[in-house]
């Protein structure tokens, strides 16, 4: 069994975060409930607890607690900020009390005592705060070993029963030698031994497909995006001629794309690969459409009837694998401290046909995006792939602003090529969240030689953002966006014009549609 460390949920915006730096420092992680039985983390084969930070008073009513059993069960514990709180007022002895002012922001911390969790950490480093409630006493047994301006109780240690405590929040990049933190707490304290490098999954994952798939058949829904395509080389490794793939063209790709695909996935990993080729079905049933989400639904379901028609080609199949990741289906906590747990809603590649009968396989789903990229590099995927920006369902469907036509899809295919290979020349493609063109059905004025014109307009949508929840318009320099508009302008016929989106989400959103 992979050594595991349980990190329990109490809501913080910061949970993630914290399950992704122990994976970083190569030590499998894993979010639960906040209300777990010990019995759950007991069968998991935890090695570590780490109580999460939240945004309650441990003191509210209704404030999320977890099975107190998790203290009996010999093994390290360490409370995070709301964690700390949980331990100061579970645990006897402890007190925990309401603070006149929330501290938030940095601190400086000091070391009084000797830690095995301070080992190798400087005295007066910048740490970050965020919390309302204070200790005011730690538990028996319990020590102060570093304090801050506002807190005796920055961090404590019970050294018999390997419990620690943390006032602050290490795993923001705000605080200096958080990440020090949890390398002790990881190495000196729960004795892990970095087991999770994506090379061990690979073989882990390889091992684990094999079992569950037998002599069976996998059908897989390749996009050419980075979640399907790694998911793709995964089980192909693990399975290889069983794995069948098949990429819908349907019709609003981006340039070469279909072609592209065909090139990396059967002529270099040799796998089955179909090709659907069904712009026309997409087209005519969009045509004349102009509401975004009518456009939407119509581009799910003619891809789920393609889809399942090439499935009957292909006999027998058993599993639909899917790139669902771990983002998806971590329950997340409610801020009241309800204890009905809301599972996320995710959405994939044009939806689940529902009376498919498949199996589900899932080879990604214990993975954040930045382990499958990783995971992508490690099975041999280019950068292009692996980096690739994030690029919706629906296609250049919603990015062709009213009524979807051949002529306008062509346009705009055109445009956005132009775009990506100057935004790639001057590297800057990598570096934005999106850089995309959108078609907008107006016709302008313009002069071309001699001759008057009255064509398209096409916009440009860079946007920086880290979860795709907000967004800002990159600051791109004027000369890029000078020489993208004139080659726009000079190549692709039928655009006379190009203009710069610079407005933020919220309010605006990413896509026009
Ligand atoms: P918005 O436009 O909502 O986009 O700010 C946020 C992110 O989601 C992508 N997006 C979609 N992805 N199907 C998808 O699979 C869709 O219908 C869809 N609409 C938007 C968008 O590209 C951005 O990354």
């Amino acid at each position: 069994m992979t050594q595991s460390i349980a990190v329990l949920d109490f809501g913080s915006q910061y949970t993630q975060v914290i399950a992704r730096r122990i994976r970083e420092l190569n030590v499998y992680s894993k979010i639960y409930h906040y209300s777990t039985p010990v019995t759950k983390l007991r069968e998991d084969g935890v090695c570590g607890i780490i109580l999460s930070g939240g945004p309650n008073s441990v003191m509210a009513e209704n404030a999320p607690h977890p099975d107190k059993a998790l203290f009996d069960m010999g093994i390290p514990v360490l409370g995070i900020c709301y964690g700390l709180q949980l331990m100061g007022y579970l645990l006897p002895g402890g007190e925990v009390g309401h603070s006149a002012q929330r501290e938030y922001g940095h601190g400086v911390l000091h070391i009084n005592k000797p830690s095995p969790l301070l080992q190798g950490i400087r005295d007066g480093i910048r740490v970050w705060n965020s919390h309302g409630d204070r200790m005011e006493n730690a538990p028996d047994g319990f020590e102060a070993v570093a304090s801050t301006e506002n807190s005796g109780f920055a961090v404590i240690q019970n050294l018999e029963k390997q419990f620690y405590g943390i006032q602050f929040h290490p795993e923001v990049f705000h605080s200096e030698q958080g990440i020090d933190l949890i390398r002790n707490y990881l190495y000196g304290i729960c004795g892990c031994t970095g087991e999770w490098t994506m090379a061990h999954y690979v073989d882990e994952s390889v091992a684990k497909i094999r079992d569950q798939v037998g002599d069976k058949k996998v059908i897989l829904g390749l996009s050419g995006g980075v979640d399907s395509s790694v998911a793709a080389a995964l089980i192909h490794k693990a399975i290889g001629d069983q794995l069948y793939c098949v990429f819908v063209d349907n019709g609003l790709c981006r340039l070469n794309e279909a072609e592209s695909v065909n090139k990396l996935f059967h002529d270099n990993f040799h796998m089955n690969l179909t090709i659907a080729r069904a712009e026309d079905r997409f087209l005519n049933a969009l045509n004349g459409v102009t509401d975004p989400e009518q456009k939407r639904k119509i581009i799910g379901h003619t891809f789920i009837k393609v889809f399942d028609e090439e499935v009957e080609k292909i006999g027998e199949v058993d599993f639909l694998a899917q790139g669902t990741l771990y983002p998806d289906v971590i329950e997340s906590v409610s801020i009241d401290g309800n204890p009905a747990s809301l599972i996320k809603s995710h959405h994939n590649v044009g939806g689940l046909p529902e009376d498919m009968k498949l199996k589900l396989l899932e080879p990604l789903r214990e993975l954040f995006k930045d382990e499958v990229r990783a995971l992508g590099t490690e099975l041999g995927l280019p950068k292009s792939v692996v980096w690739r920006q994030p690029f919706p369902g629906p296609g250049l469907g919603v990015r062709v602003m009213g009524e979807i036509t051949k002529e306008r899809l062509d346009i705009l295919r055109k445009a956005d090529a132009l775009l990506i290979e100057e935004m790639k020349a001057c590297d800057l493609y990598y570096k934005v969240w999106q850089s995309f063109a959108v078609f907008l059905p107006v016709r302008t004025v313009g002069v071309m030689g001699d001759e008057r014109t009255y064509d398209f307009v096409i916009a440009l949508r860079i946007v920086e953002s880290t979860d795709a929840m907000t967004a800002d318009w990159a600051r791109v320099p004027h000369e890029i966006l000078g020489r993208i508009s004139n080659r726009i302008i000079n190549e692709v016929k039928g655009v006379n014009r190009v203009v710069l989106d610079i407005s933020s989400k919220p309010p605006s959103t990413i896509e026009w549609e």
